[in-house]
């Protein structure tokens, strides 16, 4: 049994400090930036739906599977995957999903740091007053500027970096555990304070309305791809975080209740920020289908005429700061915990994967200005009104510039062209493609491969019935879902 069994990165004080941890990586920029904007592009209700479904019939069980291997071997995810391959014989590719959550790892953590550097800087520029009074205009004008400074973009890229290497190298452990029993419960405070204002809001009612009115007409193929992706993103599943965090979790906490509750929380902190976000978007007379950009244009000006907006604009940053740090952490700690293993230092193996992961950032930096017109997987299509004419072609890659103007030169056709930036591309091959094949290898390894005694002495649940259901969901369901949705979008 593994009850006596316990790592070398030592265990977490109690089942509630797990929570906290994997609620901590959970929630992040996936749920407060991200949630809200693709929600907005892929038109409201029916996705959210989409969503919640992906969380609760795919993401939550996966989960209880990613956190259960951890805890049977508690070691690095890449050593666990290793030692737990051989002990069940499963075919060796098994392993493979430790090293595939390791790349994953580092190429979230290099655009995640970007991301979060824009929060550092609306952090300052909140709190100097600068947003009081702003108009939408204006609000939309602040942003590009610093989309397209690259400059600007790398301080705040390197200051972030900085600040999650500063608490991994002194040990996520002792570093994070403290620290975070403080910042969690003031973010859930601070949201519902958002909550409380927006409700006020003259656009509340077609906020809520455009997050839950279900219109089935909206929902494509696309959009459940996007939405299983991001069920796995914001529960932070598929490349070993939450697996690193299972090898901490102490043994007799029940599986079942606890991961319940990390997954029901991340969902409720998403809903609530799309709650605070689209009431505001509306009440602007903003477009909820705004794209990245949505809470970094829409939210200032929002603060900027609230009474005391300097205030909680400050700290509504500087919250969604803690959470991306939060998170961030954990998508380095695979990788480091892996070195450590190997016999380096906690401050090497912490100073090694923020590096490569910072310069690796350099490309998102630039997604944003200098090659905001490379791009990769360009799809060209043209028609026109008076012929029946229609032109399709695809590119691996193209400067779109240029391609514009070259099209342009033939004439005669409207022309569309639509690509993917670096950035693009990191987020599509790890959100899209990477972590679901992580959560279906190990769906696949837990329900077919290890043995229901073990997964039964390992996961303790009282309930038969409910043990026997997610066992089904596991081997069949999540698997399946997952193969359709990959189907779907490859042909
Ligand atoms: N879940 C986090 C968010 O929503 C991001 C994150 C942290 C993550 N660790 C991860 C995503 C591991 C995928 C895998 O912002």
């Amino acid at each position: 049994m593994s009850s006596e069994k316990r790592g070398m990165h030592g265990i977490w004080a109690s089942r509630w400090t797990f929570v906290l941890a994997a609620v901590g990586s959970a929630v992040g920029l996936g749920n407060i930036w991200k949630f809200p904007y693709i929600t907005g592009e892929y038109g409201g209700g029916a996705f959210v739906l989409v969503y919640l479904l992906c969380i609760f019939s795919v993401g939550i069980p996966v989960m209880m599977a990613e956190v259960l291997l951890g805890r049977k071997a508690r070691m690095s995810p890449i050593n666990t995957m290793h030692q737990l391959t051989r002990t069940y014989k499963a075919p060796k590719f098994f392993a493979g999903i430790g090293w595939i959550g390791a790349v994953a790892g580092f190429f979230i953590l290099s655009f995640y740091s970007v991301i979060a550097g824009w929060t550092v800087y609306y952090s300052l520029e909140m709190m100097t007053g600068y947003f009081v009074g702003i108009e939408a205009e204006q609000a939309g004008e602040t942003f590009g500027a610093l989309l397209s400074d690259p400059w600007v973009l790398m301080v705040f890229h390197s200051i972030f970096m900085i600040l999650v290497g500063a608490v991994i190298a002194r040990g996520v452990h002792r570093g994070l555990e403290s620290s975070l029993r403080m910042l969690m419960p003031a973010l859930f405070v601070m949201l519902l304070i958002l909550l409380g204002y927006s409700l006020t809001l003259p656009g509340f009612a077609q906020g809520f309305d455009f997050l839950f009115h279900f219109e089935p007409e909206k929902l494509g193929t696309e959009a459940i791809l996007v939405a299983l992706g991001h069920s796995f993103f914001t529960l932070s599943l598929g490349m070993g975080a939450i697996m690193a965090y299972g090898a901490y979790m102490p043994a007799d906490s029940p599986l079942g209740k606890t991961i319940v509750t990390v997954g029901v929380m991340d969902t409720l902190v998403a809903l609530a920020a799309g709650l605070v976000i689209f009431p505001i978007v509306f009440s602007n007379g903003l477009e909820p289908g705004a794209g990245p950009g949505l809470m970094f244009q829409t939210l200032p000006i929002a603060f900027g005429s609230l009474p005391g907006g300097v205030f909680i604009g400050t700290i509504f940053f500087v919250l969604v700061l803690i959470a991306a740090w939060s998170s961030a952490i954990s998508l380095a700690e695979p990788a480091v915990a892996w070195a450590v293993e190997k016999g380096f230092s906690r401050v090497r193996a912490t100073v090694f994967v923020c590096l490569l992961a910072w310069v690796l950032g350099l490309g998102t930096v630039l997604s944003f200005n200098h090659w905001s017109d490379k791009q990769f997987f360009v799809s060209v299509t043209g028609s026109s009104e008076t012929s029946e004419q229609v032109y399709e072609d695809f590119l691996l890659y193209a400067d779109v510039a240029e391609l514009k103007t070259d099209l342009g030169e033939t004439g005669g056709l409207q022309y569309n062209v639509a690509g993917k930036t670096f950035f693009d591309v990191l987020d599509f091959l790890t959100t899209n493609i990477m972590l679901p094949l992580g959560g279906v290898l190990i769906s696949l390894f837990v329900g077919w491969f290890m043995t229901r005694r073990a997964v039964a002495d390992e996961a303790r649940f009282r309930n038969p019935q409910l043990f026997r259901t997610w066992r089904f969901m596991i081997r069949v369901v999540s698997p399946l879902a997952v193969l359709f949705v990959f189907y779907q979008g490859l042909s």
